[in-house]
């Protein structure tokens, strides 16, 4: 008896495939959801440096430097070694004057002598018609960048549970007192 070639390509695909190890579909075992974030926002955030000067309108100061350096004016090296605390005013757009909706209130430090760059470690705390709760953010920040990413590692109240990864980019900038970071924040996980 002759088999048709259909048939016969039939019989060896069952053949190879009985004989293949089953494996787990990957599918299954890591289930690939859409990227698509499921909420989108976009903030600015202002911080006014304290330069000796201005304590009454300053938003954030140096807490610590390097032994060779001071509290009051930002060290040389990049500004390696000094550590910023904030407690800066949230807005939807970038008018300083704006009604914030919250505050940006963590800490910066710069850690490379070679390169402008820092750590961030902040929270987002909303307290708006709109959103109540907090969201929290950590990561490198290589100022350098026009964009930066970094993770939002969780939130709590509206955001409770949240998700996700923001990116940052430096809106503005005046000397070593004044910059304002535009944020778009991208929510990956949404309760
Ligand atoms: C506070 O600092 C910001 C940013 O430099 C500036 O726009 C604003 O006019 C200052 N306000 C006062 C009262 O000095
Ligand atoms: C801080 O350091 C700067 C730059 O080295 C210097 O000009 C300034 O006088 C120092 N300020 C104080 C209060 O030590
Ligand atoms: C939130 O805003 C309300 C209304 O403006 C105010 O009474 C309350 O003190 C604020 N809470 C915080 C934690 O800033
Ligand atoms: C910084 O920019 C470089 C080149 O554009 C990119 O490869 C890198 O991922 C960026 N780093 C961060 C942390 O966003």
């Amino acid at each position: 008896m002759v088999f048709k070639s259909s048939t016969f390509s039939l019989l060896l695909f069952l053949f190879l495939f009985l004989l293949s190890p089953t494996k787990p579909s990957l599918a299954l075992k890591h289930p690939q959801k859409p990227r698509k974030p499921c909420k989108s926002m976009s903030f600015y955030f202002h911080d006014v440096l304290y330069n000796g000067k201005n304590a009454k309108n300053a938003t954030s100061a140096i807490v610590a430097a390097p032994a060779w350096a001071n509290t009051t004016i930002m060290a040389g090296q990049n500004h390696f070694g000094d550590l910023v605390i904030f407690d800066d005013p949230i807005t939807l757009t970038n008018d300083f004057h704006a009604t914030p909706v919250g505050r940006a209130q963590g800490l910066y430090f710069y850690d490379k002598k070679e390169v402008f760059t820092a750590w961030l470690g902040f929270s987002f705390v909303f307290n708006s018609s709109e959103h109540k709760g907090t969201l929290n953010f950590a990561g490198a920040d290589p100022l350098m960048n026009k964009t930066r990413d970094i993770s939002i590692i969780g939130g709590t109240g509206d955001f409770f549970m949240a998700r996700g990864v923001a990116t940052l980019m430096t809106d503005a900038f005046e000397g070593e007192v004044y910059f304002r970071l535009r944020t778009d924040i991208q929510l990956y996980e949404c309760w």
